[in-house]
C-alpha cells in the first residue's frame, strides 16, 4: 500500500521553484488567480466561462477555481478549464501533494486523481460533470498553444518564475494571449517581472502592478481593453 502522509508542496529540481507557496498553497492560490482575476464577480453573468491556465502542475488552480464556481454559479452556468503542462505529474503524486486540502474541495480531489489521464503528449479532454470540463494539454506550451481555439475570460499564468523558466513567458505565449483574449479578458499572475509586464503591455493587454501573497511584495494582474485581430 503507498504511503499517503503530507509531503509539502512539490519542488521542480530542473527549474528550482516550488509549485506553490509552502506557507499556505491554497491561499496563494486563492489570492492570486481567483481573487487577481476578480472571481467569482466576473463569472456571475456568463453562461460558460473559459480560463486557460500556462502550468496545470498539481491542479491546485484548477480545484479551487472548481470548487468556487460551483458554490457561486446558477445550474445553466459552464466552466471550460484549460491547462498547458509539459511535465505532468502521475496522478497518484497529485492526490499526495494535495492530500492537506482533501477535505476542503469535497470529493473534487479524488475525481480529478481518478480521471487524470496518462501524461500521454496531446490534448485530453475531460468532463468532469454536466457543468464542468478539464482540456489538459501536455505538451510545451510553445509548441501547443498557437494550435488553440478558444475565447478565453481569464489567464491563470502560473509557469515557474521567469527568471528561470523563460519559456513559460515567451512572446509565442504572450502574442497567443492576445488572439484568444476578448474585451474584458482578465489575467493574473505570482510574477512582477518587468520583462513579463512589458511584454503583456506589448500585446494589447492593460497591466497593474498589485500586492503580491505573503512576502511577495508585489504580482500582476490585467486585462485586455479590446478586440485581438
Ligand atoms: C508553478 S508550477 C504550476 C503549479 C500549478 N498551477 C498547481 O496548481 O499546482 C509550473 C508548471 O509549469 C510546467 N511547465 C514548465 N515549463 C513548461 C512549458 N514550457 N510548457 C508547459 N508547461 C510547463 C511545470 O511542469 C509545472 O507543472
Amino acid at each position: 500500500m503507498s504511503d499517503l502522509r503530507p509531503i509539502g508542496p512539490p519542488k521542480s529540481q530542473e527549474f528550482d521553484d516550488l509549485y506553490f507557496s509552502a506557507d499556505d498553497g491554497l491561499a496563494e492560490s486563492k489570492f492570486v488567480f481567483l481573487d487577481g482575476n476578480n472571481l467569482p464577480e466576473n463569472w456571475l453573468e456568463a453562461e460558460r466561462f473559459v480560463i486557460c491556465e500556462t502550468g496545470f502542475g498539481t491542479g491546485l488552480n484548477f480545484l479551487s477555481a472548481w470548487k468556487l464556481f460551483e458554490e457561486t454559479t446558477k445550474p445553466h452556468q459552464s466552466l471550460d478549464f484549460i491547462s498547458f503542462e509539459k511535465y505532468p505529474l502521475e496522478a497518484e503524486k497529485i492526490g499526495l501533494y494535495l492530500k492537506p486540502w482533501r477535505d476542503f474541495f469535497d470529493g473534487r480531489l479524488q475525481q480529478l486523481v481518478a480521471q487524470y489521464p496518462p501524461g500521454i503528449p496531446g490534448f485530453h479532454r475531460i468532463v468532469l460533470n454536466e457543468r464542468v470540463t478539464l482540456t489538459l494539454i501536455f505538451d510545451d506550451v510553445n509548441e501547443a498553444i498557437p494550435k488553440l481555439i478558444a475565447d478565453v475570460d481569464a489567464w491563470f499564468l502560473d509557469g515557474f518564475r521567469p527568471a528561470t523558466n523563460p519559456d513559460m513567458w515567451s512572446d509565442t505565449v504572450i502574442e497567443n494571449m492576445a488572439r484568444l483574449s476578448h474585451k474584458g479578458t482578465r489575467l493574473a499572475t505570482f510574477t512582477a517581472a518587468g520583462k513579463v509586464r512589458r511584454g503583456l503591455i506589448a500585446a494589447g493587454f492593460s497591466i497593474e502592478k498589485v500586492p503580491g501573497f505573503g512576502r511577495k511584495r508585489d504580482m500582476t494582474a490585467g486585462y485586455f481593453p479590446g478586440d485581438s485581430a
